[in-house]
């Protein structure tokens, strides 16, 4: 079975977007793939480091939601990034072979430097962040990584470290492939892609009475000021939603309904509301249950990081030895 690897920052509690863009898509490569699925810790530390106390916690709750979201332990590897520490020892090797110019011109390290203005990202773990992540993939011997777009130049820097160190040392490491992940638009509340960091966000663990107010209050078409002025669903986040959570008869009737000022933005977020909470309800039940066992967690990623460091340490062991390092 082909090996696949993926790997998300420890942000929190999780929202729609990371059901829809990313988890759905881990949970099914479960039935066809070896999956191994990690918390970045140490990633969020390249932006955290002045205040690392979020770092811990947030990683609980972004792995306990993923298991709630149904990504089961029997079926894949799931583990937290610090608790293998081989990946910072081939991060380090690789940063050696790694030329300054393939980081320097990284788009998300010009871009994040110039639009987190309120941490100072000017740093050598900043810069390096590829090469760790290039370490979290090809210390498992990943053939594939499902990513969403965003990380499509890290995956490709990846294999150029791959392939440089394989070129000078001898064929170590598979190529890894990356996985591009469709993802549907999942707008926030204000209209804009949802985001932790904007505060539009709906939480998986939103309860019922939540996820209907930020609904209700989600922004429309503002050409729809008046129950009777017609509106345009395909220019309205709220129809975004729609495309996500309802059936074609649903949808139509939306279309017409809204064209024609037949419905009101409410009457619209309704069967919404509903779809969500019935989506949510499982995963909320399962979490009660995770949170319920104070050990069940914390067994799960034992069992995860001690199959991660077997396979790592197997690939450092090869590592160890074309570099004439024992
Ligand atoms: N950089 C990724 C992100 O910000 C997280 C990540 C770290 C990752 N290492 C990885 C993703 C390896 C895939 C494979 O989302
Ligand atoms: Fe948007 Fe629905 Fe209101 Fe039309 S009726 S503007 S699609 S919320």
């Amino acid at each position: 079975m082909a090996r696949i690897l993926s790997g998300m920052r420890p942000t929190g509690k999780l929202h729609l977007g990371h059901l829809h863009g990313a988890l759905h898509n881990w949970i099914s490569l479960t039935s066809e793939y070896e999956c191994f699925y990690f918390a970045a810790d140490w990633h969020a530390l390249t932006s955290e480091y002045e205040d690392t106390s979020t770092i811990a916690p947030h990683t609980r709750d972004m792995v306990i939601d993923w298991l709630a979201a149904g990504l089961d332990p029997e079926k894949c590897t799931i583990f937290v990034q610090s608790q293998v520490k081989a990946h910072t020892e081939l991060a380090l090797i690789f940063g050696m072979i790694t030329p300054l110019p393939w980081l320097l011109k990284n788009p998300s390290f010009k871009d994040q430097q110039e639009n987190i203005l309120e941490k100072d990202l000017n740093t050598f773990g900043f810069l390096g962040y590829p090469v760790l992540q290039a370490a979290d993939i090809l210390i498992y011997r990943a053939h594939g990584v499902p990513v969403g777009e965003d990380q499509s130049a890290h995956v490709e820097l990846s294999r150029a470290i791959g392939k440089r160190f394989n070129h000078i040392f001898g064929e170590v490491f598979p190529l890894p492939k990356e996985i591009l992940t469709p993802t549907p638009r999942v707008p926030g509340t204000d209209g804009r892609k949802m985001s932790k960091s904007y505060g539009n966000a709906v939480l998986l663990s939103d309860p019922p009475d939540l996820v209907s107010q930020k609904i209700r209050t989600m922004v429309t078409d503002p050409a729809r000021q008046r129950r009777t002025d017609p509106g345009d669903p395909d220019i309205c986040p709220v129809f975004d939603l729609h495309r996500v959570y309802s059936d074609e008869e649903t949808k139509d009737w939306v279309r017409k309904g809204c064209a024609t000022a037949g419905i009101g933005c409410l009457d619209c977020k309704k069967p919404l509301i509903e779809a969500i909470n019935q989506e949510l309800a499982p995963i909320q039940e399962r979490r009660a249950e995770l949170e319920a066992d104070e050990t069940l967690v914390d067994r799960i990623l034992e069992a995860g990081n001690a199959k991660a460091r077997q396979e790592a340490e197997a690939t450092m062991a090869e590592v160890r030895k074309v570099l004439q390092f024992g």
